[in-house]
């Protein structure tokens, strides 16, 4: 993808929760920009989400993207409640017909060690960030689910994902948006609305007296916007992923699974000396991989220890159709090509597709993406369609007598496809 294209999020409708400020208001002011109308959303709290609300902070920026030529409406409701967030969805689909893009960003602090931690500074941080992004999500996806386009995302941050002291209630909070999300990219995959994660780094008041001020600086939110951005885009195939964003620097954090050991051969209960015998490679992280979902773990894992495997079986598990051509390279199988010289042209229609081709000569394979000069024959699926086969909810045959999937050139050849990959 050229950086010179535009990404526009012209007749797109977006919601950005605790837009009042910091980093919600930029994200506000960048998507009207490029084109969406948006509903700033902000209670207009004190920092620790006390005081009685206030409209100040959301009209403000309501005001600024107008000011720019964008559209924007303002609402004042407290996420925490479920009124709150039905009411946050009304005035999207109200004013501007549809919800495309919704950022779950409102967000307080209440920093305690956890013996000064009373019930009451759990449950604020708890209602806010977690039930605050169910109580907005639940309603918007009834409507994108409708409209068959989604894109939600989830706030976390460093201190739920690796832990910050005294801050117990913020890190369950903020982990708790990723099992959200672990589930929620699950039952959005069948409606193309994709769910993705940001843990942002950016000065704001909730980091003004706890980032050192040099750094503070240097951390506009300006830096962690095109991220999020992209994430909101039509652009973006992904689900299901966790992004660090801050200062311009962007990382993915996974949540990894070792290809751990069958202790006792799936055969006896394991002892505790058992356990302790094999403790090193219990804990080994070497060869671990990324699930998509709780059977990636169920049905490869702990079926193989039933049937006494020593190795469990690859996962796969795709949510993005660029994911399947990038690991179609280490999927190759020379000793299937059996020597063949062809050329496999994929077509995939709509969200997340494009041309790809696998070049397979002289036992190696090249996978690029675009289309081929003379390909031996050009498979043409929907998106959708495609991760189904791939995901092997449907097979090629299937596919194939139904039309979803159609082949032109060499179609013979096309069978030859099952046994020179295996993923
Ligand atoms: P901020 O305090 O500037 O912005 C949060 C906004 O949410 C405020 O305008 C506030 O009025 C609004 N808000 C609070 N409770 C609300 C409620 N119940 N309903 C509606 N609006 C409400 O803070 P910042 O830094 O922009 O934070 C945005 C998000 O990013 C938060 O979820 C925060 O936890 C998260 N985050 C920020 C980090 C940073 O470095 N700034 C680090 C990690 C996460």
């Amino acid at each position: 993808m050229g950086a010179s294209k535009e990404i526009r999020f012209d007749g797109r409708v977006a919601i950005v929760t605790g837009a009042g400020g910091g980093l919600g208001r930029v994200y506000a002011l960048e998507l009207a920009r490029r084109g969406a109308k948006v509903v700033v959303n902000d209670f207009g709290g004190a920092r620790d989400g006390s005081g009685k609300g206030a409209a100040g902070p959301a009209d403000k920026v309501v005001d600024e993207i107008k000011t720019l030529g964008g559209k924007a409406v303002a609402n004042y409701d407290n996420v925490a409640t479920a009124d709150g967030g039905a009411n946050i969805v009304k005035t999207a689909v109200d004013a501007f017909g549809k919800v495309d893009i919704l950022i779950n960003n409102a967000g307080i602090l209440r920093d305690k060690g956890l013996l000064k931690m009373e019930p009451e500074n759990w449950q604020a941080v708890l209602d806010v960030h977690l039930n605050g992004a169910f109580n907005v999500t639940r309603p918007a996806f009834g409507v994108m689910r409708e409209k068959g386009f989604g894109r939600i995302i989830m706030t976390t941050s460093a201190a739920g994902l690796y832990g910050n002291f005294g801050q117990s209630n913020y890190s369950s909070a903020k982990l708790g948006l990723v099992g959200f999300m672990n589930s929620l990219k699950l039952e959005g995959v069948k409606y193309n609305i994709k769910v993705n994660t940001v843990a942002p780094i950016a000065a704001s008041r909730l980091t003004e007296d706890i980032l050192p001020p040099d750094l503070l600086a240097k951390m506009n939110p300006e830096y962690v916007a095109p991220l999020v951005l992209y994430l909101c885009s039509e652009e973006c195939g992904d689900t299901g992923r966790i992004f660090n964003c801050g200062a311009g620097f962007y990382n993915r954090v996974a949540m990894m699974t070792s290809p751990g050991i069958v202790v006792g051969g799936g055969k006896k209960i394991p002892s505790l000396e058992d356990v302790s015998a094999n403790w090193a490679k219990i804990m080994d992280l070497k060869g671990a991989k990324e699930y998509g979902q709780l059977n990636d773990l169920v049905l490869q894992d702990l079926l193989s220890a039933l049937e006494g495997k020593k190795e469990p079986a690859p996962v796969s598990g795709f949510f993005a159709v660029k994911d399947v051509f990038e690991k179609m390279p280490g999927a190759f199988q020379a000793g299937g090509a059996a020597g063949a010289a062809v050329v496999f042209q994929y077509s995939i229609a709509g969200d997340g597709g494009g041309d790809w081709y696998a070049d397979i000569k002289n036992g190696a394979c090249t996978v690029a993406s675009g289309l081929h000069a003379s390909p031996t024959c050009t498979l043409k699926i929907a998106a959708a369609d495609f991760l189904d086969l791939m995901n092997g909810k449907v097979n090629a045959m299937k596919a194939y007598t139904s039309g979803k999937l159609k082949i032109e050139g060499d179609i013979m050849k096309s069978q030859l496809l099952e046994k020179i990959f295996k993923f």
